[in-house]
């Protein structure tokens, strides 16, 4: 395996529990990355498939100069001891999952000496539904991808993804050397709501973004009078275009189409196509249109008569 000189994972043992998508992706970083890991799902076959794929799942480069100690092997979740299982504990589950998992676990641990430390996967969350591993003398926390994993595929790299991590002091560092081994980046995020909890904003914001562009692109696909396949193409290069315009430039410079031009004929003429064709497209596109119009407006390309029959035609 080839392995950054400075990766801080070179003999140091790292305990996935979880074998979906994420578990994949943080035990395959972490193998990459020199360390030994141990994979744990309740169905011991699962562990297994996963581990054996993981390496063939790799590019050859990856691969190429094994480090002593560096490995994959797979357990059934319940052999799991606390004790011997590895130094960090990444709890790869849903979040219906983790307070019972880690519940049992506390539960099953005996005296630890060296207790390692644990951290979960889930955005939203903090580190409560951990805590119970406190009791045993576990630094909690959180370390969230910024990614979108698709179910069934084994991502092969964290090199240049976003974290947002959380948790005790222990818990960050531990969760701090992993993003700079996997060769991420950290999102730190600001508190600044007493009422609000930062990862609930992130989590949510996040959300947002993934789930709302992929169904914004189904609708768009669906419209679409061309071939699936092409229209896949055709839509995917103006969504990449218009990602890199709005990353690069800001949502006010980077906003294009009839409501920024103040098109408002135009704008009628397409709601009576999505009423017609896409009905469920209508009140998306009407109720993102006025946050466009609001861009319109900060951008100063539209006269207060423009913006107000904008407004009239979302709301007829
Ligand atoms: N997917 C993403 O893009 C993404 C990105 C960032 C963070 N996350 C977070 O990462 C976590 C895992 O997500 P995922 O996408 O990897 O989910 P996933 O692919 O559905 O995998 C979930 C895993 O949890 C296990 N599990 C479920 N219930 C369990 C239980 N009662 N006891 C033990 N194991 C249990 C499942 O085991 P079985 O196979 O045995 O059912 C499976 O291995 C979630 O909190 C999610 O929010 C996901």
């Amino acid at each position: 395996m080839s392995v950054p000189s400075e990766s801080s994972l070179v003999g140091r043992t790292v305990a996935v529990l979880g074998c979906g998508s994420v578990g994949a992706a943080f035990a395959t970083a972490s193998l990459r990355a020199g360390a030994r890991v141990r994979l744990f799902a309740r169905d011991l076959g699962a562990a297994r498939n996963l581990a054996a794929a993981i390496p063939t799942a790799l590019p050859a480069d990856a691969l190429m100069t094994p480090r002593a100690g560096a490995g994959i092997d797979a357990h059934a979740l319940g052999d799991l001891d606390l004790a011997t299982a590895g130094e960090v504990l990444l709890f790869c589950v849903t979040e219906r999952a983790l307070r019972e998992l880690a519940a049992e676990l506390a539960l099953r641990a005996g005296p630890l000496v060296e207790p390692p430390v644990a951290l979960h996967s889930a955005g939203f969350l903090g580190t409560e539904p951990l805590a119970p591993l406190r009791a045993r003398g576990l630094a909690l926390g959180k370390l969230h991808p910024l990614h979108a994993f698709p179910p069934g595929e084994i991502a092969t790299s964290l090199a240049g993804v976003w974290f947002a991590l959380a948790g005790d002091d222990a818990a960050r560092r531990a969760a701090r050397d992993l993003v700079r081994a996997f060769g991420g980046r950290e999102l730190a995020l600001i508190e600044d709501d007493e009422a609000l909890p930062a990862s609930e904003r992130y989590h949510t914001a996040a959300s947002l973004l993934a789930g709302g562009l992929v169904a914004l692109f189904a609708l768009a696909e669906e419209l679409m009078p061309a071939e699936r396949a092409d229209a896949r193409q055709a839509l995917g290069a103006l969504a990449a275009r218009t990602l890199e315009n709005v990353v690069a430039r800001g949502p006010t410079a980077a906003l294009t189409g009839p409501v920024a031009r103040g098109e408002a004929e135009l704008l009628s003429r397409q709601l009576e196509v999505l009423e017609a064709r896409a009905p469920e497209a209508a009140v998306a596109y009407r109720s993102l249109a006025r946050r466009m119009l609001s861009l319109a407006l900060s951008r100063g390309s539209l006269t207060p008569d423009v913006a107000r029959t904008l407004e009239d035609r979302l709301e007829s």
